[in-house]
C-alpha cells in the first residue's frame, strides 16, 4: 500500500498533468502520467504477486515510478525504470529521492528497445510508452512463467492490435480492466499447454 506522502506526490503530479491537458500543450510538453487509480492498482498487484524484478517502460516524471518503487520496497525487490527524455527522468529522480525511494529504482535513460533483451527475467512489467511500440517491446521482454505485464491506455487509445496480439499468444492469458484509461493485464501461463 502507498503511504500518505506518496499519495500526496501522486496527486500533485496528477493535478499538474490535468492542467497541462487543459492548456492543450503539445505532447512534448505534457507528462501524460498514469491515472492515480491505476497507480494504486499496479502497486497492489506487483506487491501482491511478490514481484522482485520490476520494469517500467516510460517512467516520465515518475508517477508510476512511485507506485512501483513502493511495490519494490514491500517485496525487497528493485524497479528498472526506462525513460527516453532526460528532463522527465531528472524530475522523477528528484521526486523519488524526496520520498526516500531512490534505493529501489535503477533509472536508465534511453530507448528501452536498446536494453530490454539484455535484462534479467522479471516478475512485473508496466508498458506505458508510445503505443506503436507496445507489441515490439512485449516481444523483447525477459518473461518467465508467472510474469505479469500491465499496459496502459488500452481503452483511451483503442489498442485493439495490441490486445489481439497478447490474446493470440498461447502462453499468455490476458484481460482488459476498466481502471483509469484501461489496463491490459497479461500473465505468462505457468501451466504446461498440450
Ligand atoms: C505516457 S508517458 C509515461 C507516464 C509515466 N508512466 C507516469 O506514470 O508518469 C510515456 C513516456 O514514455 C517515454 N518513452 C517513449 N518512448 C520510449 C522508449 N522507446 N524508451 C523509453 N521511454 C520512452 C516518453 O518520453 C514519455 O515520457
Amino acid at each position: 500500500m502507498l503511504q500518505a506522502n506518496e499519495r500526496e506526490e501522486i496527486a500533485r503530479l496528477w493535478a499538474r498533468k490535468l492542467e497541462q491537458d487543459e492548456k492543450k500543450l503539445p505532447q512534448l510538453q505534457r507528462h501524460r502520467n498514469l491515472e492515480p487509480d491505476s497507480a494504486e492498482f499496479i502497486c497492489a498487484l506487483a506487491s501482491g504477486i511478490r514481484a522482485k524484478g520490476l520494469i517500467e517502460i516510460g517512467g516520465s516524471s515518475g508517477l508510476s515510478t512511485i507506485a512501483l518503487a513502493v511495490a519494490a520496497r514491500l517485496t525487497g525487490g528493485r524497479l528498472t525504470s526506462f525513460e527516453i527524455e532526460e528532463t522527465r527522468q531528472q524530475e522523477a529522480r528528484g521526486t523519488l529521492a524526496k520520498l526516500n525511494l531512490s534505493q529501489y529504482v535503477n533509472f536508465i535513460l534511453g530507448d528501452a528497445g536498446n536494453f530490454l533483451r539484455s535484462q534479467p527475467a522479471v516478475d512485473f512489467v508496466l508498458i506505458d510508452c508510445e503505443k506503436d511500440d507496445y507489441v515490439r517491446f512485449f516481444e523483447m521482454l525477459p518473461l518467465h512463467p508467472g510474469t505479469v505485464v500491465v499496459s496502459d491506455n488500452i481503452l483511451s487509445h483503442r489498442l485493439t492490435d495490441y490486445v489481439r496480439y497478447v490474446r493470440g499468444r498461447a502462453d499468455i492469458e490476458s484481460i482488459t480492466l476498466p481502471i483509469g484509461k484501461g489496463l491490459e493485464v497479461s500473465r505468462v501461463r505457468e501451466e504446461k499447454l498440450n
